[in-house]
């Protein structure tokens, strides 16, 4: 019968079929548990024989019993490992990628320039006071040059109070004078907004302003500051720029800057051709400025510049129409490689 039992056990190909064995052996009707039962009808004699003899080919039966059923594990084990086992040199299926919008790209190029210029970034918010965009700018209400601004403007507050959308970052000055002492030092990029719109108009575009106050500034620092600023952007070791004498009331005298491009035939081309395109306002803080924002004109003076980021966006990657980059159209951004 052992020998018999044992073979069962050997022979089994799976836990299932070595259970149907231990159940024959070992289970209530098994053999060996009728042959353990057995032993109540016998006499003491026949007991003392058979009882030892009975308990070791059970003991024997489920030792067997126990090692092939882990044998049987292991295997089933490096079954499964082989069977799950990953490629790891399969390449990769493709997923489609996110990219950094080109503005958000120049953006960050702009305060990475100016922060190596030793300017600190400074923000304000889009919505903002009537009287920071344009009364301690020097621009009061029914001053003609709120004209050149097309505002949109805020609901009233209930106090009266009244808020525009910003229409260019020189309110960040206004805060920042606020604020702090001099000597500032500040680059605040940001969003700005006006009611116009062609190709080289956005109603929300964006802008990035400088500021500088110290004891001793002039027109030839802000020159060079900008002229640096424009070689690191461009990456170029020249750039042609065109100041034009102009006019802001936060400025006094006031200076515009243009830069060489070819504007010709739909394209937009920086450095090249016979075109030029406004790329900044500038000049020395007007006086009545920093007295507004608390600084002492007679000991301070500053100067100020004010350009957009999207136009440089467009001579950089040459993008004829400005309002293109807010289309959020996926084809235009793969046509210029501006995503995957
Ligand atoms: N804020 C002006 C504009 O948006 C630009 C500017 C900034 C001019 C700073 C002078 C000084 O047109």
């Amino acid at each position: 019968l052992e020998k018999e039992i044992l073979a069962g056990i050997a022979a089994a190909a799976d836990e299932a079929a070595l259970e149907a064995v231990r159940v024959a052996a070992l289970g209530k009707k098994g053999t060996i548990s009728d042959l353990l039962k057995s032993l109540g009808a016998m006499s003491p004699e026949e007991k003392k024989v058979n009882g030892p003899a009975f308990n070791g080919l059970r003991d024997r039966v489920q030792k067997a019993i126990v090692a092939k059923k882990s044998e049987l594990e292991a295997a089933a084990l490096n079954a499964r490992l082989a069977s799950e086992r990953v490629d790891i040199t399969l390449p990769v299926r493709p997923e489609p990628a996110g990219s950094v919008h080109p503005v958000s790209q120049v953006f960050d190029e702009v305060v990475a320039i100016f922060a190596d210029l030793g300017f600190a970034v400074a923000e304000g918010p889009d919505v903002e006071y009537d009287d920071y965009n344009f009364t301690k700018l020097n621009i009061p209400p029914d001053h003609p040059a709120r004209q050149m601004h097309d505002t949109f403007y805020v609901a009233k507050q209930a106090d009266g109070s009244q808020h525009v959308l910003r229409t260019h970052t020189s309110p960040v000055q206004v805060r920042t004078m606020l604020n702090q002492k001099p000597p500032i030092r500040i680059i605040s990029p940001g969003r700005t907004y006006r009611v116009d719109s062609d190709a080289t108009h956005s109603p929300m575009f964006h802008q990035y302003e400088g500021l500088v106050i110290d004891e001793v500034t002039h027109l030839g620092h802000l020159k060079w500051v900008l002229e640096e600023f424009y070689k690191a952007f461009f990456e170029v070791d020249k750039v042609e720029l065109r100041a034009r004498p102009s006019y802001f009331p936060f400025t006094e005298p006031s200076l515009e800057w243009d830069i060489r491009c070819d504007r010709s035939g739909g394209q937009i081309k920086f450095g090249t051709g016979n075109d030029w395109l406004e790329v900044a306002g500038s000049g020395m803080v007007n006086p009545r400025v920093l007295e507004n924002c608390g600084i002492d004109s007679s000991k301070y003076q500053g100067y100020a510049f004010g350009g957009g980021i999207d136009r440089l966006a467009m001579l950089k990657y040459g993008i004829p129409d400005i309002r293109s980059f807010f289309e959020s159209d996926l084809r235009w951004l793969k046509a210029y490689g501006f995503a995957a």
